[in-house]
C-alpha cells in the first residue's frame, strides 16, 4: 500500500566526503622497554620481536583525555582551515573517559569553542576512529553536517595493569583527529565494519564496577587480552576485510599509495600486507615503534606521522582497517588530505 504523503521534508548533504585536515597530540612521557619489563619479567628484546615497541608515550598527569583531544582536535581543525563555530558535530572514540556520562565529546566540542555542536561517543575500542570516520562520511553526506570532527583519544596507562604481562608493555596514550567535510569528488570510500560478540572476552576491562565495589582493595579495572588468539583472528581475518574496503571503493592494491592499519602489533601489520600481497610501493604506517598501541588514536597517530614525513602525499589513496575489543573492526580507503 503506498504511503500517504505528509508535507514532511528530508534532506540531502555534499555529493561526497573527504578528510580536510589531521590532528594529533603526542604526550609528553616517553617511556622504554626497559621502564615495564620490571614488572613483568620480560625483556627489551622480547618486547621488540614479538611486537615492534620501541617505547611508548604515556600522557603526564596534566595530559588528560580532554586536553589530549582538544589538543589534536584544534590542530585538525587548522590544518583544515576552519574555525571551531563551523564545525556542526563532534564525534569522540574512546574506552578511557572515565565518567560513564556524560559523553567527552561535549566537554571537547566546548572547550574547542563551537557554536553548540551535537556531541557523542563512540564505544568501539580500537577501531573507534574508523567508526567515527564512517558515521562523519555519511552525517556530511546525509545532510546531518557540513563538518565533523572526528577525535581517537586514550590514556590507556591508567587502565593498564603494570604487572600484567599480555599488555603491559602494548598499551598507551595519545590522540588524534580528523576534520571531514564536503568534496566535489569521492574521498571517503564505502566502509566495511562489524563485530563478532563470539569473542566479547578476547580483551575486555577484566571487571565491571560491581565487582570492583565489592573486592576488598578497589582498584581500577585493568584491560585483560588473550593475545594470541587476538593476533591470530587480526592477522587473517583483518586482510580479507582490507580486501573488500579496497573492492567496495572500486580499488585495487596496485592503486593503493599508504597503509594504514591499528598499530596493535608490528607482526600483524606484516602480516596483512603480506596476506593482502600489497606490493613493495605501498608504503606502511609504522608508528607502533615509539608510540606504542593506543586504540582509538592510533589510526590518526599514524596517518598524521605520515603526512608529517613525506609518506603520504596530499592525493594519496590509503587504506586504514582498524580493529580490537568486541571483537569489534571497520575499514575505508581514504585519501590524504
Ligand atoms: O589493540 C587491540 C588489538 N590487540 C591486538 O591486536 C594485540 C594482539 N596480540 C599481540 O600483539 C600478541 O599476542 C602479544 C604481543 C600480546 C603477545 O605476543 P605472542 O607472540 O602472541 O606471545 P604469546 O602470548 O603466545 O606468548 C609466547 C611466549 C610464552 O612463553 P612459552 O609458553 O612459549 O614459553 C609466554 O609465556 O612468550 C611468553 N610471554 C612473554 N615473555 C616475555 C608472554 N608475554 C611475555 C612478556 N615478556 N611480556
Amino acid at each position: 500500500m503506498p504511503v500517504p504523503a505528509t508535507g514532511l521534508r528530508d534532506h540531502r548533504g555534499a555529493a561526497h566526503a573527504r578528510l580536510l585536515g589531521i590532528g594529533a597530540h603526542r604526550p609528553g612521557r616517553v617511556v622504554p622497554n626497559s621502564e615495564v619489563v620490571a614488572g613483568i619479567d620480560s625483556s627489551d628484546e622480547w618486547i621488540r620481536q614479538r611486537s615492534g615497541i620501541e617505547s611508548r608515550r604515556w600522557a603526564t598527569p596534566e595530559e588528560t583525555v580532554q586536553v589530549m583531544a582538544v589538543s589534536a582536535g584544534r590542530q585538525a581543525l587548522e590544518r583544515a582551515g576552519l574555525d571551531a563555530r563551523q564545525v556542526d558535530c563532534v564525534i569522540v572514540a574512546t574506552v578511557s573517559h572515565l565518567l560513564q556520562t556524560p559523553a567527552l565529546a561535549t566537554a571537547v566540542a566546548h572547550e574547542l569553542g563551537t557554536d553548540g555542536a551535537a556531541a557523542y561517543d563512540v564505544s568501539a575500542a580500537c577501531a573507534g576512529f574508523c567508526h567515527g570516520i564512517a558515521l562523519a562520511s555519511d552525517l556530511v553526506r546525509g545532510g546531518s553536517a557540513r563538518h565533523v570532527l572526528v577525535v581517537g583519544v586514550e590514556r590507556l596507562s591508567e587502565m593498564t595493569d603494570p604487572t600484567d604481562r599480555g599488555t603491559a608493555f602494548i598499551f598507551a596514550d595519545g590522540a588524534g583527529a580528523a576534520v571531514v567535510g564536503p568534496a566535489d569528488t569521492p574521498g571517503i570510500g564505502p566502509v566495511v565494519w562489524g563485530s563478532d560478540g563470539e569473542q566479547f572476552d578476547l580483551i575486555r576491562s577484566r571487571e565491571d564496577w560491581r565487582d570492583v565495589l565489592a573486592s576488598d582493595s578497589p582498584r581500577m579495572p585493568h584491560l585483560v587480552m588473550q593475545g594470541s588468539a587476538v593476533f591470530r583472528w587480526a592477522s587473517f581475518t583483518m586482510a580479507k576485510v582490507g580486501l573488500q574496503a579496497l573492492d567496495r571503493a572500486g580499488l585495487g592494491v596496485e592503486d593503493l599509495d599508504c597503509f594504514v592499519p591499528h598499530q596493535a602489533n608490528m607482526r600483524i601489520t606484516d602480516a596483512m600486507a603480506r596476506s593482502m600481497r600489497l606490493p613493495d610501493t605501498v608504503r606502511i604506517a609504522r608508528d607502533i615503534v615509539d608510540q606504542g598501541n593506543t586504540s582509538a588514536a592510533s589510526i590518526p597517530l599514524a596517518l598524521d606521522r605520515m603526512i608529517a614525513e613525506g609518506d603520504a602525499r596530499p592525493g594519496d589513496t590509503a587504506l586504514l582497517i582498524a580493529f580490537g575489543a568486541g571483537l569489534a573492526y571497520a575499514a575505508q580507503v581514504v585519501v590524504v588530505p
